[in-house]
Formats: structure tokens, C-alpha cells, sequence
């Protein structure tokens, strides 16, 4: 079964409105034609959402949060929910390694990926190892941990529609390449796990994502991994030219 490989660019806290708008429209224009097997997803700061959900008018790129708030409303000062984001954006990045280390985030993750779902959002859970746990030969354990944690309100039903990134904390934004071996023996452990607790059905239909230091000439090896459905891209989306030739690398893979 060929199934659409998921092109993820989070931008993280860069670009106001007005640099987001600039930013699409270049990458629009860059991209001849998004490959039939592909669906971008753009994941710009909450306040380009909304601007950038008119501009796009819902062509060839979809739009995600980089988060969300785990309650639906209240006396939650600066928060955003996911009720908010509700018909504004298809997915939802959830559990960052960025937002589990400066803001602390852990027993909250499962609650966000629940309100995901109770509104009709895709999350798109963000799991991996340090470099200690990893040079520790903790990586299993760290994936399993956080698996069980994250997911442990959700049905078989659900986690079959979600999407999990695996993101090796020592590869974001370092420029040092995680091993295609390394990717592939995380994502049979991550669906490994899976299957433990949702079943061998949920484990395969599961989107599992790559992420961390993707770029251009990085991008095809790592979608040709088995079980690779996709990247999770993040330095390289904030530039036209890469990303494009990222979306291109998804064709006929
Ligand atoms: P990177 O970031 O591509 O810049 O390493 C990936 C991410 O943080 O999702």
C-alpha cells in the first residue's frame, strides 16, 4: 500500500504576519506542482494562522499550530486552544522537544493530543531521545515511555489517525544527521510499541514522521527508509528554495 508521504514545515517562532504572507506566496511560486503523493503542511506562529488560512484559500498546502492548549476555555492567560484553532488548521504539533524543555511539558502532552481529537485537529506527537539517553542506550526506553504517556487517553481508533514524528533531540537544529539504521530501528520500535498496546492493525496504519536536520540532500534517504511516512522539517522550511526541493524529494518515492 503506497500512501501520501506528509511534507511537515514548522517554522517555529519566526516570521511575523506580514514575513509568513512574503514566505508562501514565494514558496507557492516556487513549487510547480506539489507530487500527487504528497500533502504539505505549513505550521506558521498562531498569528499568521488566520491571515495565512484566507491567503491560501485551502490550496496545496495545509496549515497546522506548533501547539495547543489542552482545555477548551477559561481563565488561561496567553493560552490558545484547540478549540480555538478548530477549521483553522488540519493538524497540530504536540510534545516538541523544544516545548518539553523550555516549557517543561510532559503530563500535559496526553491531554493536548486528546483535545486535538475532541476537535477535529490531527495531532502530530513529537517523540525522541536525548543524546545522553541515547549515548545511555536508553533510546527504547525513552520511545516506549513516552508512547505510553502520551497516548494513554486515546483509543485504537484515534492513534490510527494521528501522526508521530520522530525526532532525535540531538538532531534538531544541529546539523548532526541521524543514521537512515538509527531512524529505521526507532520507527519499528515506535510502531513495536504501538502494536503492544493499540494492536498490529493500528501499528501499521499510523503515520510516522521523521524530523531533525532534514534538508535537500538529506531528504530522499530518509523517506526512503521503511515506515517513513514523511518529515518533519524545520530550518529548511523557512527557506523557499529547500523546502521545495524537500516537497520534491516526496515524488515517486
Ligand atoms: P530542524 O528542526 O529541521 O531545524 O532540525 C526540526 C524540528 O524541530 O521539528
Amino acid at each position: 500500500m503506497t500512501r501520501k508521504k506528509l511534507i511537515v514545515g514548522n517554522w517555529k517562532m519566526h516570521c511575523n504576519a506580514q514575513e509568513a504572507s512574503v514566505l508562501v506566496h514565494r514558496l507557492d511560486k516556487q513549487i510547480e506542482h506539489v507530487p500527487q503523493d504528497a500533502e504539505v503542511v505549513l505550521c506558521p506562529s498562531f498569528l499568521s494562522l488566520q491571515p495565512l488560512a484566507m491567503q491560501l484559500n485551502g490550496r496545496r498546502f495545509k496549515l497546522g499550530a506548533q501547539n495547543v492548549y489542552h482545555k477548551d476555555e477559561g481563565a488561561f492567560t496567553g493560552e490558545v486552544s484547540a478549540h480555538m484553532l478548530r477549521e483553522l488548521v488540519d493538524y497540530a504539533i504536540v510534545g516538541h522537544s523544544e516545548r518539553r524543555t523550555h516549557f517543561h511539558e510532559k503530563e500535559e502532552i496526553a491531554l493536548k493530543v486528546s483535545a486535538c481529537f475532541r476537535n477535529s485537529i490531527t495531532p502530530i506527537l513529537c517523540v525522541g531521545e536525548t543524546l545522553i539517553e541515547r549515548q545511555n542506550e536508553e533510546t527504547k526506553l525513552v520511545l516506549h515511555d513516552q508512547i505510553m504517556a502520551d497516548l494513554a487517553m486515546l483509543t485504537a481508533e484515534e492513534v490510527e489517525q494521528m501522526v508521530i514524528a520522530y525526532e532525535p533531540v540531538w538532531a534538531i537544529g544541529s546539523g548532526d544527521f541521524a543514521k537512515p539504521e538509527q531512524v529505521l530501528r526507532a520507527i519499528r520500535t515506535i510502531r513495536h510499541n504501538i502494536a503492544e498496546l493499540f494492536g498490529k492493525y493500528t501499528a501499521n496504519k499510523i503515520k510516522v514522521l521523521y524530523g531533525g536536520s532534514t534538508n535537500p540532500d538529506n531528504a530522499k534517504a530518509y523517506l526512503k527508509v521503511e515506515g517513513v511516512d514523511g518529515l518533519l522539517v524545520g530550518g529548511a522550511s523557512l527557506n523557499y528554495h529547500q523546502f521545495a526541493d524537500i516537497i520534491e524529494a516526496a515524488r515517486d518515492v
